[in-house]
């Protein structure tokens, strides 16, 4: 692979999207104009977690002046099977999570709709529901393997004997058991759709983390084509994982419009449908063996993770994966477990595993390093692999070390005082923890990208990529511009459309890396046609080439990681338990930076989704009722501008050449991992409370903050 010139990339440039958001000409989902006046669906929800419905009087709802129609399980479409079978809704009357999906009322307004579901009346058989996960569950299992949603099996190296015995003759020991809530990607915008079904074709606009991903997922549920489905999405006000697979709401957006033929359906789900239908990041509850000999070398690693997933659709949280990629240790074992309960299914949400995963192992290494009487960053690089542990493959960059001695110069590390509960001010106890951060780089196949140019040398660049805030319209261009050798100001890019040439999702931080690898081979083609050319001349109908990701066997040579080390100072009120988070600090090894000020957005909204992780964030099950009571943002606290003080983003000035011709890595969930573990450590530090179990707040530290 050869790489190319960089001169667009690296350029701070302002989204070039920028002035088309603030002005509000930037069309969301719900936004599009469409021909004839729309009908409104909203969704009627399951009251009970788990029986059948007997009976459904829709009698009031459709003499509702204005009301259109009612679906119900009785008069839906047949949908056909997926193995996305979340998405199966209205196929028969059982109800298998509470807030599930069991009809939608479609009116002339919004309004309509949601007054006239509020008059059908249903009836249920209701069994009883089980949505407690527990640790000591004699049910628990190993996930299904499903390539598709990249969760392995349970992965085992060490066997259960081999651990025991390591952790039996270690000088020092830690086993601890961790523990973090149910979280909810709630993006900015909701979940909206807007469908469009006629004999052609069916128009969907939606927030799509990829459309060339929606299309090919949606269209054989409904026995189409997936040539007869285009996906549009141009702005996507957040995602976090929420919009990359389909969920139940494109479903019925899009039942609703086969019955009202031709006529566009909207719907909108509001912030507390949220909560049941768009997916969110199961609970985890997570046991690390740690040993390690007087030198403070670990012999051995286990992590035991167990998950919840839904009982109609498996998806596992996969939070041991990132430990395999971590310490050097002669003995490792990772293990991950399933319960399946009555509710909604879990998704991928911003570093899908490696979140919750590296919150227990970056503790469990803090406690360890304390254990063995090391200072954190000193113990992490005693433990520094010279290849990965779990596939003996070297890595194809992993600056670690070189991110947490040069963090931890920038933050002022070396003037600490190792020993907890040393430092007071006005009140507050305050102390600083470090955590390491690691997410693996995904470059997704089928990736393809045309460029056309005109006589004029304005080049199109299109392909069936996402901006999901991120900044794609931005790096893209950049991208593109220095594969073509071209100012920017010549490039056209499109993308968020499935009439583009396919493309992978915004997911795994695999997007820029992917489509600009694609867009790469494309300039590359299209400068080879122009130089064969000797009058260099582009003709007047233009010139255009297709280029696809090239199909590289590095995986199997290196092991590629993003990595990071995230520190933190905390305070904590002696009287009232108050935790502040004033100060974080990131240092990061994410390759080559397309462009510093998007990519710092990115990092800098990892990191502090990392503390609201740590603080705030968490769903409250009721288990009589089996759904989350805490609906809305006024329960389920998110940190906002108050919560956060001076988050500072660095990174090295690295590039990783193996994996792509632009040097990057992925950053879009990164800067996640590890936060909440540095803000823990910290906490102990600050109070010699540990705090094992998420989120940090006040009644955890109360009971024993007070000296007396
Ligand atoms: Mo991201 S959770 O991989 O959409």
């Amino acid at each position: 692979m050869s790489t190319i010139m960089h001169r667009a990339i690296g350029a701070p440039l302002n989204r070039l999207d920028g002035p088309q958001k603030v002005t509000g000409t930037a069309k969301y989902a719900f936004e599009h104009a469409v021909e004839l006046h729309p009908a409104y669906v909203f969704p009627l929800q399951s009251t009970i977690a788990n029986g059948h419905i007997t009976g459904i009087d829709i009698s009031a709802a459709t003499a509702e002046p204005g009301v259109l129609a009612v679906l119900t399980h009785t008069n839906a479409p047949k949908l056909v099977p997926s193995f996305l079978t979340e998405l199966a809704i209205l196929q028969s009357d059982e109800v298998a999570y509470r807030g599930q999906i069991i009809g939608g009322v479609i009116a002339e307004t919004l309004e309509i709709a949601r007054h006239a579901a509020s008059l059908v009346q249903v009836d249920y058989e209701e069994h009883v529901h089980d949505v407690k996960l527990r640790v000591d569950r004699d049910d628990l299992r190993p996930p299904e393997a499903s390539e598709y949603l990249r969760t392995p099996h349970a992965d085992v190296q060490a066997d259960q004997r081999d651990i025991d015995a390591a952790l039996a003759s270690a000088a020092i020991t830690l086993d601890a058991t961790y523990t973090t809530a149910i979280y909810y990607h709630n993006p900015m915008e909701p979940h909206a759709n807007i469908a469009i079904w006629t004999d052609e074709e069916l128009t969907l606009y939606c927030g799509s983390q990829g459309v060339s991903m929606t299309q090919s997922l949606l269209a054989p549920l409904f026995g189409l084509d997936p040539q007869r489905v285009h996906v549009i999405s141009p702005h996507v006000g957040g995602g976090f994982g929420s919009k990359a697979l389909p969920h139940a709401d494109m479903v019925l957006t899009v039942m609703a419009a086969q019955l009202v033929a031709s006529r566009p359906v909207k719907l909108a789900l509001t912030r507390q449908q949220m909560f049941s239908l768009v997916g969110y990041r199961s609970p985890t509850i997570q046991r690390i063996r740690l040993g390690a000999n007087v030198n403070g070398q670990l012999t051995a690693i286990e992590h035991d993770a167990i998950e919840q997933s839904a009982k109609i659709m498996d998806f596992p949280e996969n939070s041991t994966r990132s430990t395999r990629a971590m310490y050097a240790a002669p003995k490792q074992r990772t293990t991950q477990w399933l319960a399946s309960l009555d509710v909604p299914v879990p998704t991928i949400m911003r570093g899908p595993g490696e979140t919750p995963g590296m919150f227990a192992l970056e503790s469990a290494m803090d406690e360890m390093a304390i254990a063995c009487g090391l200072d954190p960053i000193e113990f992490r690089i005693r433990n520094e692999p010279d290849v990965e542990p779990a596939s003996g493959l070297p890595y194809s960059s992993r600056h670690l070390v070189t991110c947490l001695r040069e963090g931890a110069r920038r933050f002022g590390w070396d003037s600490r005082d190792s020993t907890p509960r040393a430092r007071h001010e006005r009140g507050w106890l305050v102390g600083t923890g470090v955590a390491a951060s690691i997410y693996p780089m995904f470059r997704f196949p089928g990736n393809f990208a045309t460029i056309r140019v005109s006589p004029e040398e304005r080049y199109t660049v299109l392909i069936g990529a996402a901006d999901i805030g991120t900044g794609t319209w931005t790096t893209l261009t950049q991208i593109a511009a220095d594969a073509l050798e071209v100012p920017i100001e010549h490039v056209d890019l499109q993308i968020g459309d499935s009439a583009l040439p396919p493309a992978s999702g915004a997911g795994g931080s695999s997007g820029t890396i992917s489509w600009g690898s694609a867009i790469v081979e494309a300039a590359g083609k299209l400068r080879a046609l122009l130089a064969s050319n000797s009058s260099r001349v582009v003709p007047a109908e233009g010139l255009e080439v297709t280029g696809e990701i090239p199909n590289t066997s590095y995986q199997q040579h290196f092991a590629m990681y993003s990595f990071g080390a995230q520190f933190a100072e905390v305070w904590v009120h002696e009287q009232t338990g108050e935790v502040r988070v004033p100060r974080l600090l990131g240092m990061f090894d994410v390759g080559r930076i397309i462009n510093p000020k998007t990519a710092r957005s990115q990092l800098l909204g990892g990191m502090t989704m990392g503390l609201s992780m740590a603080l705030h964030e968490q769903g409250v099950l009721d288990p009589r009722f089996g759904h989350v009571v805490n609906h809305d943002f006024a329960e389920y606290h998110i940190a906002t501008n108050a919560d956060v003080g001076s988050v500072e983003v660095h990174w090295l000035d690295q590039e990783d050449l193996y994996f792509n011709p632009m040097g990057a890595k992925g950053i879009g969930e990164v800067g996640i991992v590890g936060t909440a573990a540095a803000i823990a450590n910290a906490v102990y530090h600050a109070t010699s409370i540990r705090v094992r179990d998420l989120p940090i707040t006040l009644d955890k530290l109360l009971p024993k903050i007070s000296p007396g």
